[in-house]
């Protein structure tokens, strides 16, 4: 099974992410988190990366797309995978869409976790005392959460078209969350 964990910024796409992966046992794929490592080892991604990420910019689908090829391509998410932060895009919906189906799979299940603005706002100000993200200042928290809007809110209407969009309300308590996905998950 291939689900899909969509959010803005700081709705719990992580959080809920890995509860529901290790429920799965799936591994959770994560495009912010594999940015981030490339950025504390300097690679070649990491370098390119930085700067958007920083801004609170979309590092460009040129450098993402054989990034996320290259996740699926490994032996662990051959029968499903969890995505967080990725597609984000309507390009890398579409590269999700076209090698899921070259292998007769696709996405079962867009889970769109629904928190208000100022929750978001709250989290991650709160975030960012705790974990020093470099993209957790207010400037970048504001750019993330217009770019979520901009490129990534329209993806909703694409996977709705295909009933596969569950809407989940992201406040509450983190155990009430998880079991409201899990009941939509079916296990
Ligand atoms: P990414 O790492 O994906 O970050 P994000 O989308 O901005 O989301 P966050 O990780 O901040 O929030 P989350 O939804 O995971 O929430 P969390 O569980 O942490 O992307 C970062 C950057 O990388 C992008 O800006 C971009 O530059 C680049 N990037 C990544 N993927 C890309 C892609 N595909 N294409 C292009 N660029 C890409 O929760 C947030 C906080 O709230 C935590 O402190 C948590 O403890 C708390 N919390 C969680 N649940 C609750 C609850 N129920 N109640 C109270 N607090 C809660
Ligand atoms: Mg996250």
């Amino acid at each position: 099974m291939f689900v899909l964990l969509l959010g803005a910024p700081g709705s719990g796409k992580g959080t809920q992410g890995k509860i529901v992966a290790e429920r799965l046992g799936l591994p959770k794929i994560t495009t912010g988190d594999i940015l981030r490592a490339a950025v504390r080892a300097e690679t070649p991604l990491g370098l390119q990366a930085k700067k958007y990420m920083d801004d609170g910019k979309l590092v460009p689908d040129a450098v993402i797309l054989s990034l996320i090829k290259e996740e699926l391509a490994k032996p662990e998410a051959k029968e499903g995978a969890v995505f967080d932060g990725f597609p984000r895009t309507a390009a890398q919906a579409e590269l999700v869409d076209t090698t899921l189906g070259e292998r007769g799979q696709r996405l079962s299940k867009v889970l769109l976790l629904d928190v208000p603005e100022e929750e978001l706002l709250q989290r991650l100000t709160a975030r960012a005392a705790q974990e020093n993200r470099s993209d957790d200042t207010p400037e970048a928290i504001r750019t993330r959460l217009q770019v979520y809007q901009r490129d990534t809110a329209p993806l909703v209407a694409h996977y709705a078209q295909r009933g596969i969009v569950h809407r989940v309300p992201g406040t509450g308590t983190i155990e009430e969350i998880a079991t409201e996905i899990q009941r939509i998950v079916g296990r």
